[in-house]
């Protein structure tokens, strides 16, 4: 038994057993709602949304920019099943998924999985796809910069990440337009980061720190 009243470390011991024993549990979950941007609507997809999914399931450049198989139309709805469920991020590994609507239509979608909790270190990835039909008009660099305020606004991310095939380019430029640099290769894929001031979201509280010291 050790004798943690006199914590020669000043706390810092008990407070490494109290996290080992406690899951790392954001204190207020942060949960799916609708963001409006000028031209499109992101909230959490619906089973109503079917017909849509199914245009997206068919599209081989989101196939293959995100490495999914061709699925049957039921694998394809219980996909569409999962991704409504997608809705709150609360430990890491969750995912949360916003579909972007435009004129009614759902065209894509953003997403941000939550891969560690510690307020010093939090971070999330952020995931994008869009239908080839609706590239080149800038939606998915709008509905990525909704979903960026979300990440570092309600879930205070210190940092979101995201992960890209080298061949990917679109989706490297997509990062780049954003703000994101690479910080790290692993075969063939690029980790590129982000901090809320590079994304422009200077609003969140950030410590200046001192400059040669
Ligand atoms: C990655 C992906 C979402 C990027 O789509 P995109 O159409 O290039 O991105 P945007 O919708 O932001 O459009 C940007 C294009 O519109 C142009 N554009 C027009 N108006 C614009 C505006 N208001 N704002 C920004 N860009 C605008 C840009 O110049 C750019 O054109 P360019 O590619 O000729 O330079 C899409 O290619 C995709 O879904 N790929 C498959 C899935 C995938 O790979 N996901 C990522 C896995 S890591």
């Amino acid at each position: 038994m050790i004798a943690l009243s006199h914590d020669p470390s000043g706390g810092r011991l008990l407070a490494s057993l109290r996290a080992l024993r406690e899951p790392p549990v954001l204190r207020a979950p942060v949960v799916a709602r609708e963001l409006r941007t000028p031209r499109l609507l992101l909230r959490p997809y619906r089973l109503t949304d079917a017909a849509d999914w199914m245009r997206i399931e068919a599209d081989a450049r989101i196939r293959c920019g995100l490495g999914w198989p061709l699925r049957t139309e039921r694998e394809a709805l219980r996909h569409l099943r999962d991704r409504t469920r997608h809705v709150s991020l609360s430990v890491p590994g969750d995912l949360l998924v916003l579909a972007v609507e435009r004129d009614g239509h759902v065209i894509g979608d953003v997403s941000l999985h939550l891969r560690t909790t510690a307020a010093e270190t939090r971070t999330a990835e952020i995931g994008w796809l869009q239908l080839t039909s609706a590239c080149g008009h800038g939606y998915a660099t709008e509905a990525a910069r909704a979903m960026l305020g979300l990440a570092f606004r309600e879930l205070r991310a210190a940092i979101v990440t995201a992960v890209i095939d080298r061949t990917n380019e679109t989706s490297a430029a997509l990062a780049a337009r954003l703000g994101f640099i690479a910080a790290h290769e692993t075969g063939r894929r690029v980790t590129v980061v982000l901090t809320a001031v590079s994304a422009g979201i200077p609003e969140v509280p950030t410590a200046r720190l001192r400059q040669g010291t």
